[in-house]
């Protein structure tokens, strides 16, 4: 039986993300909705107190139509009136050292690391902060497919690298919500242990009643001349089957962090 899990009106918001793809153009955001939601972000736990974080908030129509277009023609970034990019900084805190007279090291892994999840942290508070307001966010990965570009447009110093983006704005149509693999997929007691292919399947099966994949058919594996519906399984594992990004650490050498 399924655990009788606890309410709250926080769980609520969490339990209601789905990511807003289709945004209201005559919908304005407000400066302060966006200061509200980078306070919130600000409020995120943070490595050693460092906040090795900083947010760009891009309302000009060029930019974000430049930025929708180096992402892999994502149109909703041209849609929403706000596109948020998260950025890894290590450039504040090289001027922390300047200031008490130590130089920074920024050689190893571990540094670029940091700031990322501190970036991310802090960004997820935000997605739900908008998310609390009645804003709609997606997350944009596509933002790294043309790094060098994105740090050009934006004058990332060096020590600045842009994770991802966010696009911010009131839904024009409620987005639907995706079911997530189940919780016995992720949650380990004591020591791991790997997912269950029935797990695996049964999320596959309720992937596919979404209709999210709909149309998509391969051929059964081993048997090309069955046909089985595309899910969850196939387009995960394509997806996983391909090269991603091959030039990040290059490009992020070149900003400074130099990943040993
Ligand atoms: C780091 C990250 C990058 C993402 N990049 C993109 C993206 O480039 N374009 C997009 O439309 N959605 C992007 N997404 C949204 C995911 O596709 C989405 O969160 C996932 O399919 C689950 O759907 P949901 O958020 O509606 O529950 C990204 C999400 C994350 C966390």
């Amino acid at each position: 039986m399924d655990t009788q899990l606890i309410t709250h009106p926080t769980l609520d918001l969490i339990h209601a993300h789905a990511s807003c793809r289709h945004y209201d153009t005559n919908a304005p955001v407000p400066d302060t909705a966006i200061e509200t939601i980078v306070s919130a972000a600000q409020r995120a736990s943070t490595s050693s107190n460092i906040q090795a974080w900083s947010v760009i908030a891009i309302r000009n129509a060029e930019t974000r139509a430049e930025l929708a277009r180096l992402s892999g023609e994502q149109k909703h970034i041209a849609e929403a009136p706000v596109f948020l990019v998260w950025c890894a900084d290590l450039a504040r805190l090289d001027a922390v050292a300047a200031l008490r007279g130590y130089p920074q090291n920024t050689e190893y892994l571990e540094s670029f690391f940091t700031a990322a999840v501190d970036a991310t942290l802090a960004s997820q508070n935000a997605a739900l902060a908008a998310e609390a307001l009645g804003l709609g966010i997606c997350y944009i990965g596509g933002l790294r497919n043309n790094p060098r570009e994105v740090i050009q447009l934006l004058q990332l110093p060096k020590l600045v690298f842009p994770i991802f983006g966010m696009t911010v704005g009131y839904p024009s149509k409620p987005p639907r919500t995706r079911p997530r693999l189940p919780r016995s997929a992720m949650l380990n007691w004591e020591t791991y242990a790997p997912t269950t292919e029935a797990d695996l399947r049964a999320y596959d099966r309720e992937m596919a009643q979404t209709g999210i994949y709909q149309g998509r058919q391969v051929p059964v594996p081993g048997k090309p001349e069955q046909m089985e519906d595309y899910g969850w399984l196939e387009h995960t594992a394509r997806r996983g089957e391909k090269p991603a990004r091959a030039q990040l650490s290059e490009i992020l050498r070149e900003q400074g962090f130099e990943l040993k």
